[in-house]
């Protein structure tokens, strides 16, 4: 990242984006939406089946690239990007956690959790260290040996979610992360995402459910691949940033900690 550019205001910019589909007919699956996501901020989207929050997600998460508009990550325009550049950008600033928890099948806990890092060039002695110490603190410290089909559902996402944090990124996007838990253990995934939330991460969250989108500071409302609304929760206050527009990474550097 270039020191000396002025700092992102937002996490997340994103301007008229759209993502269409053509198999047969077209699908205008995300149609220009436009969305700020300041830093620290916690957003939940909400809308009827295949009205493109999980395509919104994926465009914005890297995982996919858009037919127009632009988006920026921390300040950084990615249609610029080279792919390695955008690849990088997404394994260290993006955390993404989906529904069916996508855990590698064949990897112990341990090593799902350590395989971002791998790609980073984390060395295998910190790896080891940073996943024992975010699996401790989703209480999985008995189960670092278990893959995945040896695991619930609950304790699956407890472990994606560590994936997802392992390489201390500043955005955290989760699509539908509690659609295959029952309400005391989706309880419990909501939970950790207010906890870091608090930390300072910034948070986007797709669920179908009000009562979780109501753990957001905002909902923003989507159908037919547009937002209709984006519904304010709580009053508007700023978001506690550290200079710069930047949250203290010594801030956010050891959010394990507060997941305990
Ligand atoms: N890879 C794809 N190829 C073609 N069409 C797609 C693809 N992915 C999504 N679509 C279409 O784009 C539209 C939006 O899909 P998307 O998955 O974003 O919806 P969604 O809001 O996440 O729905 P749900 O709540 O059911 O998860 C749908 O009409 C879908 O059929
Ligand atoms: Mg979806």
């Amino acid at each position: 990242m270039n020191p000396t550019s002025a700092p992102a205001p937002h996490a997340i910019e994103v301007e008229r984006l759209t993502k269409t589909y053509t198999i047969g007919t077209t699908v205008h699956a995300v149609d220009g939406v436009s969305l700020n996501v300041p830093h620290g901020s916690f957003t939940a989207v909400m809308g009827p089946s295949g009205s493109g929050k999980s395509t919104l997600m994926q465009l914005i998460g890297l995982l996919d690239a858009p037919t127009s508009g632009r988006l920026t990550v921390n300040g950084r325009d990615v249609e610029g990007l080279a792919d390695e550049e955008r690849t990088r950008l997404r394994g260290k600033e993006i955390g993404f956690v989906f529904q069916s928890f996508n855990l590698m099948p064949k990897l112990t806990v341990l090593g799902n959790v350590t395989l971002p890092m791998q790609f980073q060039g984390v060395a295998a002695r910190e790896r080891l260290r940073r996943a024992e110490e975010l699996l401790a603190r989703m209480g999985m410290s008995d189960r670092l040996h278990h893959k995945p089909n040896q695991l619930s559902g609950g304790e699956r996402q407890r472990v994606a979610i560590a994936r997802a944090l392992a390489n201390e990124p500043t955005l955290l996007l989760a699509d539908e992360p509690t659609g295959n838990l029952d309400s005391r253990t989706g309880e419990e995934v909501l939970r950790l995402f207010a906890e870091l939330h608090a930390q300072g991460y910034t948070i986007m969250l797709v669920t179908h459910e009000r009562r979780v989108a109501e753990r957001a500071e905002r909902i923003v409302h989507m159908e037919d691949g547009r937002i209709q609304e984006i519904e304010a929760l709580t009053a508007a206050t700023p978001p506690p940033v550290a200079h710069g527009g930047r949250r203290d990474p010594a801030n956010r550097r050891h959010a394990a900690e507060v997941l305990a």
